[in-house]
């Protein structure tokens, strides 16, 4: 079977394994370890009747959900199959552009759907990933003219960023991008912001009716692990939205997965329950793989950790594999990291344990 682009590949990971795919314990779809919510698991055993109808093609209830979590106008949300599908929309919009300024090393599939559409790129390299996001990127500068002229350039940001974590706060993003006349498109991806509690959270949308161009992106599979389920929703002005909708398939988030999106947004217990998890879970996890040798951790803001190694990290990933069934992400399919990078999920303490003394074994066998 061919390498996988992008992480959670069971079936991959599991002939390696030479095991079942559920025997795995999987560190490389950084997926919340909590599992499906309560409230999304009472909706999915009492729901499979829905299944006989036609999901609302407007999403009415879902919006409306939405829209009260971010108290925002439901005019303003488009949900979609996934974050994905809603980046596939946001890059065609972006190949009518000039150029497309994007990070990199940066989420694989921002490259399947700018190609998709023939978008012109213009890549920014990231090089110290203990920095945070924008500063230093050498990223057009702000015209500050008032007169200045909108050009035609788009940005394709993700905030917090993967594979790093690193992350931009919202007034980073306002000053230097969205005050910036230079894009005339700016798709900001958040699919990681959830993992911040609202206290700490470096979203732009509070922001959104300020800004005619901005598009935010969000997850809720990765949060709400449902990643299965696939769900996901845009934010941005009514006309943008309203043209995604004529581009695509008129039910593209099936019935199962609306409902589930209309109860787990005010689900206050689950998402309390994550941020206790993810801050006890975390700083333990970052400290044992500092303990490490031949590590070097870079922990970010979010529910990952991206390492470099001074190993080779095909080698490692297939020995911990075989020899532990943990799954870690190797970073081949990001071009610029290579066979010296790999990025784990952070999952629970017994699971994030497992995984120490898997490395540490494993590396200690390489030396
Ligand atoms: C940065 C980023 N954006 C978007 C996605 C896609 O999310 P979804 O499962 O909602 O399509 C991923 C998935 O890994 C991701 O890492």
């Amino acid at each position: 079977m061919k390498r996988p682009t992008h992480g959670g590949n069971l079936s991959w990971a599991a002939e390696i394994a030479d095991c079942s795919p559920h025997a795995l314990v999987d560190f490389s779809a950084s997926i919340n370890p909590l599992g499906i919510p309560d409230s999304a698991i009472e909706v999915l055993t009492q729901s499979p009747i829905a299944l006989t109808n036609y999901p609302d093609p407007n999403y009415s209830d879902l919006k409306k959900a939405i829209a009260a979590h971010h108290n925002i106008d439901p005019d303003w949300i488009l949900p979609g199959n996934g974050a994905a599908e809603l980046l596939t929309w946001a890059c065609r919009e972006l190949a009518e552009l000039k150029q497309t300024y994007l990070l990199t090393p940066g989420f694989a599939d921002y490259d399947r759907a700018l190609a998709a559409f023939g978008a012109k790129v213009k890549r920014i390299a990231l090089t110290d990933f203990s920095q945070p996001l924008l500063p230093t990127l050498g990223l057009p500068p702000a015209i500050t003219a008032p007169t200045a002229i909108q050009q035609s350039n788009g940005i394709l940001l993700n905030n917090p960023h993967n594979p790093t974590g690193q992350w931009a706060t919202a007034q980073t993003v306002r000053d230097q991008i969205l005050n910036n006349p230079h894009y005339s498109l700016v798709v900001l991806d958040e699919a990681f912001m959830d993992f911040l509690p609202e206290s700490q959270s470096h979203s732009v949308i509070p922001w959104i009716q300020e800004y005619p161009q901005l598009v935010v992106v969000r997850s809720l599979t990765k949060f709400y692990a449902i990643p299965g389920l696939r769900l996901g929703y845009a934010i941005a002005h009514p006309d943008r939205l309203a043209r995604w909708q004529q581009w695509r398939d008129p039910w593209s988030v099936n019935t199962l997965a609306a409902q589930v999106g209309e109860v787990v947004l005010s689900d206050r217990d689950f998402q309390a329950q994550t941020y206790a998890w993810l801050a006890a879970a975390k700083p333990l996890l970052v400290e044992a793989l500092q303990q490490i040798p031949g590590l070097e951790i870079f922990a970010g803001a979010v529910n990952f950790v991206l390492v470099r190694s001074d190993y080779s990290v095909m080698e490692l990933q297939s020995r911990l594999l075989r020899n532990h069934r943990i799954y870690i992400r190797d970073c081949l399919s990001f071009a610029e990291l290579g066979d010296r990078f790999f990025r784990v999920a952070v999952r629970t303490i017994e699971d994030n344990q497992r995984l120490v003394a898997g490395l540490t074994a494993e590396l200690a066998a390489m030396r």
